[in-house]
């Protein structure tokens, strides 16, 4: 197969995150004869250096003329602590997003046998834990009206019943591919916009008869997710509460920098680690690549190339089995191995492995 993909390493880690995700899938596309091209854009802060913006034209062209992006972070310090910059990364991000109309983050969260000591939770509690967050990724606060004066702020939380369709869509069919479980998670109890999305999945319930639904508050859900992960199998919610969510779930697999997704929608598909930029990691070749490769692997599944998506799931098992760990998984007085060493080796593992 032939594919041209688009690559942002983006800010901070993203560089060197990226660097591990080419080179899986130049293992793979010698492996089984592929022939995949990699085109690089700017964006975040380190396109806002370069250009003023922190999604350039050019960027935006160059997803749309790709197969795929391959998306890793963006975000830097000398934003964060500066609400008045007229530009941050981030609306580098959302803007893509927007452009691209990549309204489905699918995040998957499961656990690794080998890696259940790294969580802070019980063993027991986790062990076997396999859920799908699908979260809503181009409406909601992040993109309704806002206002921000000296003495008051606002973000509008505004859905329409097309974006809550077609994201619950994916989720019922994402739950028949599953175990025909979905949990939808609101906060109907307070907000109008959660009560649109309730009512709106009862009616689509009567069309997906096979998959038991079942209607959480986000507040319980939060609680859930720790005490009693193994309860879900695909959970469908908004913008900020799925941002929320997963970091929160990622918990549950022992670091941040495990957790891949996949962005759809009508356009360019997208694939991206669910963690940030870590600025403070930057340049330290530390930082786990583990998320950035997943999320290739999610993007070899998406065009159908399941037995790669496999081998490159399976060569980082191996490679967390082996002890071939970054510090953040590491078992305490264990070897630790760099960024780009672990990337070798999952590299190296997918030719090797029969
Ligand atoms: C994520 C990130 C982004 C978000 C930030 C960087 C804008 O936290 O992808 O989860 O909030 O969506
Ligand atoms: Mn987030």
């Amino acid at each position: 197969m032939e594919l041209a993909i688009a690559v942002l390493p983006g800010d901070g880690i993203g560089p060197e995150i990226s660097r591990q995700g080419i080179k899986v899938l130049e293992s793979v596309a010698k492996r089984f004869n592929h022939e995949f091209s990699f085109r690089f854009g700017l964006i975040g802060a380190s396109a806002i250096d370069a250009t003023g913006s922190p999604f350039p034209d050019q960027t935006l062209r160059l997803c749309i003329e790709s197969d795929a992006v391959l998306f890793s972070a963006v975000g830097d310090p000398k934003y964060d602590n500066n609400p008045s910059s007229p530009v941050r990364p981030e609306q580098g991000l959302l803007k893509m997003r927007k452009e691209l109309d990549l309204y489905a983050n699918i995040r998957p969260i499961s656990t690794f046998d080998s890696l259940l000591e790294r969580s802070p939770l019980k063993n027991n509690v986790i062990e076997g834990s396999d859920f799908v967050c699908v979260r809503e990724l181009t409406g909601g606060m992040y993109f309704g009206e806002k206002g921000e004066g000296e003495e008051m702020a606002y973000d509008t939380n505004i859905y329409h019943k097309f974006e809550v369709e077609r994201i619950l869509d994916i989720a019922f069919n994402l739950a028949r591919k599953r175990k025909n479980h979905l949990t939808v998670v609101d906060k109907a109890n307070v907000l109008a916009s959660s009560r649109l999305w309730r009512k709106v999945a009862k009616e689509m319930e009567s069309s997906y008869p096979d998959v038991k639904t079942d209607y959480m508050f986000v507040d319980n859900a939060a609680m859930r997710i720790v005490q009693d992960p193994r309860f879900f199998d695909v959970m469908v919610t908004e913008n900020t509460f799925g941002d929320i969510l997963t970091d929160e779930a990622s918990v549950i697999t022992g670091s941040m920098g495990l957790l891949p997704s996949a962005s759809l929608g009508s356009k360019t598909p997208l694939f991206e680690p669910i963690h940030g930029s870590w600025p403070e990691a930057a340049g330290k070749n530390i930082a786990n690549p583990v998320a950035q490769i997943l999320s290739a692997a999610m993007l070899l599944e998406h065009f159908g190339l399941l037995r790669e998506g496999e081998l490159v799931r399976k060569a980082v098992e191996n490679s967390i089995e082996n002890g071939v760990r970054t510090p953040d998984i590491a078992l305490p007085g264990e070897k630790t191995y760099t960024t780009d060493e672990v990337g070798d080796w999952i590299a190296c593992e997918i030719l090797k492995i029969s």
